[in-house]
């Protein structure tokens, strides 16, 4: 609940203000880059390059369309990705972004979930209002999922089991060895689910040791694959994501989802932008110059950080995280939220590596105060 209330209230509160002809709040009609007050954001893992020119072309020309009901524009996007994926459309299931995707399958299982601890939040707050039991199994000592007491945790579950796999894992940014995923999959009992969450795979697809867990979902009716468009393709505020998985469970999830709740604009961006070869590629190395300057910056000052495999990271701070943040904000950055029990790190997003460049300044003013 608490990052609803604080896109809710905290930061709704902070930048309400009457844009133009418009009635949109001015925040709506900044920069994509900066809010009206100058601050950058910071803090929602959103990629900083904005979308594709092609797909912000895509939205022009789909505007034509947005008084018809969106449902042919979904069969061409599910169609690119069929063949991207190597699966058939019947493998394919839309989203209006994957936390939607996540949703329905939470209440698709309905069984008890078994998580990392910390992970992302949404499998939980999906979970909570019906009453799914949640287990939270803490990450190893490198932030890997500890998979071996996941795996117990299913073992002595009686009926319907899913393990949330969020791979690499917000809020660590770390990857968890797919062999040891792969070998969990392959030994399952019948009860056990598995929801892999691939939100930041572009990121992370050259490391070692990572892999799609693509592979399973043909022959597999129990593993589901979740990506989004949000990330990598910058489309967060556009919400597109997906489901991959065996026809049959991509049947179950198609009876309880809601109809057209992917719009026009956000396929006919998804179309876009997947047929733009150059979007991947330039979001992966503007994220790669990005981090690189921040990892220098923790580095030369001697701050503890976590390895990332995505457009975050989370580095170690000095004193209370909310006064951290609050300082952060007064210098015009928005900077991470409380992620428990982790609160003796900072999560931060990549900005362009010229923001980067920038906080790393304010990271030397703070290690001189010693608040970092
Ligand atoms: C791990 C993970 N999964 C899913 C999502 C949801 O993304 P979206 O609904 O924008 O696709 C996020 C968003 O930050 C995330 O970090």
């Amino acid at each position: 609940m608490e990052r609803r209330s604080f896109f809710q209230t905290g930061l709704a509160a902070s930048l309400l203000g009457v844009g133009g002809g418009t009635a949109l709040p001015a925040w709506l009609s900044a920069s994509p880059r900066r809010l009206p007050d100058g601050s950058v954001r910071l803090s929602s893992n959103e990629n900083p390059l904005g979308i594709s020119a092609a797909a912000r072309q895509a939205i022009i020309d789909g505007l034509d369309l947005c008084n018809r009901y969106p449902g042919a524009s979904a069969a061409p996007v599910i169609e690119v990705l069929a063949k991207k994926h190597g699966v058939e459309p019947a493998n394919i299931q839309l989203g209006a972004g994957s936390t939607e995707i996540l949703q329905m399958f939470v209440q698709l299982f309905g069984g008890r979930i078994i998580a990392a601890d910390p992970t992302f939040e949404d499998v939980p707050e999906y979970a909570e209002p019906f009453s799914i039991p949640f287990d939270r199994v803490p990450l190893l000592p490198d932030y890997s999922h500890d998979i071996d007491r996941m795996r117990e945790r299913a073992q002595r579950t009686r009926g319907t089991a899913v393990a949330y796999i969020c791979n690499p894992n917000n809020p660590t940014a770390t990857i968890t060895p797919c062999g040891q995923i792969d070998e969990w999959i392959k030994s399952a009992p019948d009860n056990v689910y598995f929801l892999i969450d691939e939100a930041y795979y572009e990121f992370a697809e050259n490391a070692d040791g990572y892999w799609s867990a693509l592979k399973w979902v043909k022959t597999n009716p129990k593993v589901v694959v979740v990506r989004t468009f949000s990330k990598i393709y910058g489309m967060a505020g556009l919400r597109l994501g997906y489901a991959i998985a065996h026809e049959d469970t991509i049947e179950r999830i198609g009876a309880i989802a809601s109809s057209n709740s992917v719009n026009h604009l956000a396929s006919v961006a998804g179309l876009a932008s997947l047929h733009d070869e150059e979007m991947i590629p330039r979001s992966f190395n503007t994220n790669e110059r990005a981090r690189r300057i921040l990892e220098a910056t923790l580095d030369e000052l001697g701050i503890e950080r976590l390895p990332s495999h995505t457009n975050f990271l989370m580095h170690r701070i000095t004193g209370d995280l909310v006064d951290y943040q609050n300082r952060m904000r007064e210098r015009g950055w928005l900077v991470g939220r409380a992620f428990p029990p982790m609160l003796s790190y900072n999560r931060v997003s990549m900005g362009l590596p010229e923001d980067m460049e920038r906080f790393s300044e304010t990271l030397r003013e703070f290690r001189s105060r010693s608040w970092v």
